[in-house]
């Protein structure tokens, strides 16, 4: 029996990777399917493997407080070592662009373990945007020996660099197998209704404030090349349209990153409940955040993986960054880079709450990123290649 181990630490590549693990669980008789965190996030991990019902085989547990690039590139290196020495499997499968992939990857090929990168070949083609994500992206890449693409694009990037065909197969996004997974839960279950808003109550926001037509603001935050300035001017941009806008509710589930953290506290004061229209939350689990952001008018966001979902569910984003490796909803028309300058997010977001004829023009459904079969297009390849 072929081994497979699925190796991730974080709460975007925790929702990409699940379904995965549950597929390849799936063929208990030809996979023995071994999962492996490393704890890079704690507790916004934790909320995904409880939601999924995925259960770790190894946790190597590394997440500190505080910690920096180099914290996380060593303790996972070291700690891939062993478990690897120890499971010998025949792949390692790692998603995306963090430090635990890239980590993860080398350790594998140090012991010369082939390596299958899921959502590869994102590019910006500028190493510090995002920060340290593009080149995390590109070492991931030429470690592997596999390349599982989301799009024609990605792919497309890979080839350009050289990767041969063969090696690159086009899946879609495991993120669209999440969301689809979590929307068919929500859909039409009236107990798991009343249950999600009263998580989201408990969690500081009550959603019935929306009943009359009230319009919401979904806001997440959390780049490394955002912080300080970036985040500032993010935070008295928001400041100036919680005002401007005292009918529309904003809610913005923060990160546990202390970097994110603070820039709200410096312009909003500590006593975040001492707003009207705002409510700063903590992170939600999955299925209350999809529940949410499907209840939303428009979302505003750093974040790699809302930009892959939003767009499938109608809303427009506006993106706080200045690139993206994730064109494809841009070219749509459904999302759109406005920085963190606060003219230009004050701006754009002040059309969308004014202007209709432009809301609706961006908040059609579009989904570039999948069909909800990413999965099953993985394992069915890695079956072929063991
Ligand atoms: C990481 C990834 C980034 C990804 C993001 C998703 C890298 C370099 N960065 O960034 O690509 O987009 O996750 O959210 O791989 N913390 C907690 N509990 C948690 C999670 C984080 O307390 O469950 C706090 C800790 O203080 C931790 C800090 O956040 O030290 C930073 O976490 P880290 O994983 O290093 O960076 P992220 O900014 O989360
Ligand atoms: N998400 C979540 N709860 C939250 C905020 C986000 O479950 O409070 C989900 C979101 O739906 C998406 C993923 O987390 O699937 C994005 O994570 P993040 O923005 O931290 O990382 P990125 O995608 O930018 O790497």
């Amino acid at each position: 029996m072929k081994k497979i181990m699925l190796v991730f630490g974080t709460r975007p590549e925790a929702i990409k990777m699940a379904p995965l693990v549950k597929e390849f669980q799936k063929y208990p008789d030809e996979f023995k399917t071994i999962v492996c965190v490393t704890g890079q996030h704690r507790e916004m991990l934790d909320q995904v493997l409880h939601i999924f019902g995925v259960i770790p085989d190894y946790d190597l547990d590394i997440m500190k407080q505080g910690q920096d690039l180099y914290d996380v590139t060593v303790r996972v290196l070291m700690g891939m070592r062993d478990i690897l020495k120890k499971t010998q499997p025949n792949i390692v499968l790692v998603h995306g662009d963090t430090t635990t992939s890239t980590a993860s990857a080398l350790a594998a090929f140090y012991q010369q373990i082939p390596v299958g990168h899921i959502e590869a070949g994102l590019r910006t083609h500028n190493i510090y945007s995002p920060w340290p994500e593009e080149m995390n992206r590109l070492i991931t890449g030429r470690i592997a020996t596999f390349h599982f693409s989301p799009t024609l694009l990605s792919c497309q990037n890979l080839l350009d660099e050289g990767v041969k065909k063969e090696a690159i197969t086009i899946t879609g996004n495991t993120v669209v197998d999440a969301l689809y997974m979590v929307v068919d839960k929500i859909k039409n279950n009236k107990a798991l209704d009343v249950k999600l808003k009263n998580i989201l109550m408990n969690a500081g926001y009550d959603i019935n404030r929306l009943k009359d037509g009230k319009r919401l603001v979904l806001i997440t935050g959390h780049r490394r090349e955002n912080f300080g300035s970036g985040f500032i001017s993010i935070c008295n941009a928001i400041k100036y349209l919680i005002n401007k806008f005292p009918d529309v509710d904003f809610v913005y589930p923060m990160h546990l990153n202390p970097n994110v953290r603070e820039p709200i506290y410096n312009v909003f004061g500590t006593d975040l409940s001492n707003w009207n229209n705002i409510f700063f939350i903590e992170p939600l689990e999955y299925l209350s955040f999809v529940y949410l952001m499907e209840k939303s008018t428009i979302v505003l966001t750093d974040s790699g993986g809302i930009q892959e979902e939003a767009p499938s569910l109608g809303k427009p984003v506006l993106v706080m960054r200045d690139t993206t490796e994730r064109p494809e909803a841009l070219d749509a028309g459904t999302v759109k880079l406005v920085g963190t300058g606060y003219d230009k997010i004050v701006g754009e977001l002040s059309a969308l709450l004014t202007d209709k004829i432009y809301y609706e023009k961006m908040s059609k459904a579009v989904n570039p990123y999948g069909d909800g079969n990413a999965s099953k297009r993985i394992r069915s390849f890695v079956c072929s290649i063991l």
